[in-house]
């Protein structure tokens, strides 16, 4: 598809005018006085070196412009060696030679490492595996997020904290814990899963009705008898476990929060590290009680593919629906994949850059230096054992140069979009509990509906059904197969206020129990789409539909096909199934994609999940008539354009092909890295250009 296609000649004019409108007043993630608006950072770890080591360290990060460290995150016995006993020399001491070198602190809450004294002397605290087993003290995360006496430690190890440091100048915030991540089946995880689903249902009968316990004979006399699973069970009861352990991870955060914020000044944020699409509970949930969303930006393919990320970043970005923190990341390479190649050269600042361009204040570097011993000795680290540059240094260090000399324009701006892509955790569960198509994997699906939408919009925000929808003039709900009512009452408001939504394959077959809709897809959205899903299809071989009206091109589409029918006049049947050994007989000739117009909105469904190109042609048909226009024509392909608007406007152009690219703008903008104001760029591959817009 030729993008430029898309195009009309006043859509920049007319994109920065609905920007602007529209930008936050307040967007950067963190305010603090004197700070760099962008930070580079590491993850530091001075308990591990003596005082002298640590002055060195701080130097050196300096001399890298880098102006934040995470520390204490693992020190749990440093800071108490035995119960009630603190040793803070060590800490106060790197806190205080940070400050002299403009090295900001987030301090992180030890929780995910406890110590040996309080493992040994307190054994319920340690996680337990479904079938009763006990972990181990020795790795880390082996504690149970539930345990009462955990949490009683956890409070005092965190308070002590504060009390120490929640007025320190030079420490801006708090990270809880470590990447949230383990359920336990421990006695009071259990005690405490039975008394959740007694408040959720109030009475056993409920609960037995609306999980359809009459089925392989579950039905339950009282509310301790509900087994604790993780899978292979009824999906109400899975899909409720996921609830129980987001609202676990909830309680466990405010158990920590409660024991900071007395202690805290209000400019120090809490927030936690999240891990891109790890889906072990609600993130939505959990960050209702964190100041600001931060996550964990590793790739964990041999090959960066910039879409996934660049979703993953949105992603995170929507928690909050504002700017975050990439909280780690990778120095070049990891240690825990099968084979631990490098970035390229090049792409580290790439991969800074994009995090940016996508609404991050802060991109850290995990980590400055490797532990002599333990578990990551491989891992990619910006000094090498003896505390000088490694390769990668010199590269953080230009990334370094450049937050700085682009810092003022990005200073309170954040990326602004029209277009949304609405990402749902019950949906996700739902699916993977029962993918009927093995390779229906619902990220991929997501991001396979992302890619074009970020390609040719250059904006999306990756949202929550549930959020407010009224400033977007397109809404895709790649797969939005759990659909409680509420939130088709929304989705409706939206088409009827005069909104596009497009449904993707698998959409509004369930209720928030995982219980089948009575009606057929999509549920309770059939009557405004006036069309529903006569059956669904997992296909071994890919399907071709057809367009209905002439002139249109033919479509391909694999995994998973489903048989439309339209149930009124107004519902117009866009394309059908073409025979075909994917279509196995059941789809030939039949509907493949519905569209109704709904006074000035309209309602979609897309019965399966379309290849690369036609989605890409799909979604230019979709934008066009939504009235969205790229930010930046005629853009060559495997460039990305990321905007971040506020009280100015900077464009950031991140070239992700391994070859140079000339890219041609459509007025003078100046160029914050090299200086001047330029009419075109030359990206060299994997290069970066930062441009601020006249205002
Ligand atoms: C993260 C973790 C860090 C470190 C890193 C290595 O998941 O939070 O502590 O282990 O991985 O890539």
């Amino acid at each position: 598809m030729h993008r430029g296609a898309l195009l009309r000649s006043d859509s920049l004019v007319g994109a920065v005018a609905a920007i602007l409108c529209c930008a936050p007043a307040r967007a950067q993630a963190t305010q603090y006085k004197d700070a760099p608006p962008l930070l580079v950072g590491a993850a530091w770890y001075p308990e591990q070196w003596d005082e002298a080591t640590v002055d060195r360290d701080l130097e050196t990060m300096e001399a890298a412009h880098i102006h934040l460290a995470r520390v204490a995150e693992f020190a749990w016995s440093a800071m108490e060696p035995s119960e009630g006993h603190y040793e803070w020399a060590w800490l106060d001491h790197a806190i205080a030679e940070a400050a002299k070198h403009h090295v900001y602190i987030v301090l992180g809450t030890p929780t995910a490492a406890p110590p040996a004294w309080l493992t040994t002397k307190y054994p319920e605290t340690l996680r337990m595996d479904e079938n009763g087993q006990r972990a181990e003290h020795g790795n880390r995360q082996q504690f149970s997020f539930a345990s009462t006496k955990y949490r009683e430690l956890a409070h005092g190890i965190a308070q002590a904290m504060a009390k120490r440091y929640g007025h320190n100048p030079n420490v801006v915030g708090w990270q809880l814990d470590n990447e949230y991540a383990e359920d336990s089946f421990d006695p009071d995880a259990r005690a405490q899963w039975h008394a959740w689903l007694k408040q959720k249902y109030g009475t056993i009968d409920r609960l037995n009705t609306l999980w359809t316990t009459q089925y392989w004979s579950q039905t339950y006399d009282n509310f301790d008898e509900i087994p604790a699973r993780p899978k292979e069970e009824n999906p109400a009861l899975l899909l409720d476990w996921r609830h129980f352990v987001s609202d676990t991870w909830k309680s466990y955060s405010e158990n920590q929060i409660s024991a900071i914020r007395p202690n805290a000044d209000a400019r120090q944020f809490i927030t936690t590290n999240t891990m891109g699409w790890f889906d072990g509970f609600d993130s939505y949930v959990v960050h209702s009680v964190l100041d600001i969303a931060a996550w964990d930006d590793y790739v964990s393919t041999p090959v960066f593919d910039w879409a996934p990320n660049a979703a993953a970043h949105d992603l995170t970005r929507g928690y909050k629906q504002k700017n975050f923190w990439v909280m780690e990341t990778e120095p070049a390479f990891v240690n825990w994949r099968k084979t631990n190649n490098p970035l390229a050269k090049g792409q580290v600042r790439e991969l800074a850059w994009q995090a940016i361009g996508h609404g991050a204040d802060a991109v850290e570097y995990w980590q400055w230096r490797a532990a002599m011993n333990g578990q990551e000795q491989y891992h990619g680290t910006l000094v090498g054992p003896e505390g000088k540059p490694v390769p990668v240094y010199a590269e953080v260090e230009q990334i370094g140069a450049e937050f700085e000399k682009a810092g003022k324009a990005l200073s309170g701006t954040t990326p602004v979009s029209n277009v949304a892509l609405l990402h749902d955790f019950n949906s996700r569960w739902a699916i993977d509990f029962q993918r009927h198509a093995a390779k229906f994997d619902p990220v991929e699906e997501l991001v396979a509906f992302y890619r074009p939408l970020r390609e040719d919009a250059q904006g999306v925000d990756v949202i929550s059904p549930t959020a407010a929808l009224d400033r977007y003039k397109l809404v895709v709900a790649p797969a939005l197969n759990v659909l409680p009512q509420a939130t088709a009452d929304h989705l409706i408001a939206y088409v009827k206020q005069g909104g596009h939504l497009v449904l993707g394959p698998r959409s509004g077959m369930k209720n928030e129990y995982d219980a089948l809709w009575p009606e057929r897809q999509p549920g309770p959205l059939e009557e405004l789409l006036g069309g529903r899903v006569q059956e669904f299809y997992a296909l071994e071989e890919p399907v071709t539909t057809t367009p209905v009206v002439d002139g249109g091109a033919e479509g391909h589409g694999a995994v998973w096909a489903e048989l439309l029918e339209p149930m009124n006049d107004a519902t117009a049947t866009i394309a059908k199934y073409k025979p075909s050994p994917g279509s196995a007989g059941w789809l030939d000739g039949q509907p493949a994609m519905l569209t109704r117009q709904v006074g000035k909105g309209r309602i979609t469904y897309v019965g399966f999940w379309p290849d690369a190109a036609t989605l890409a042609a799909m979604t230019a048909g979709w934008l066009k008539d939504a009235d969205v226009a790229p930010l930046l024509p005629n853009v060559p392909e495997g460039v990305e354009v990321c905007e971040r608007a506020g009280v100015g406007r900077v464009l950031m152009l991140i070239n992700h092909l391994t070859e140079s690219k000339h890219v041609v703008l459509p007025a003078g903008m100046t160029d914050l890295l090299k200086g001047g104001s330029v009419s075109s760029v030359d990206l060299e591959k994997y290069g970066v250009a930062v441009l601020e817009a006249a205002r």
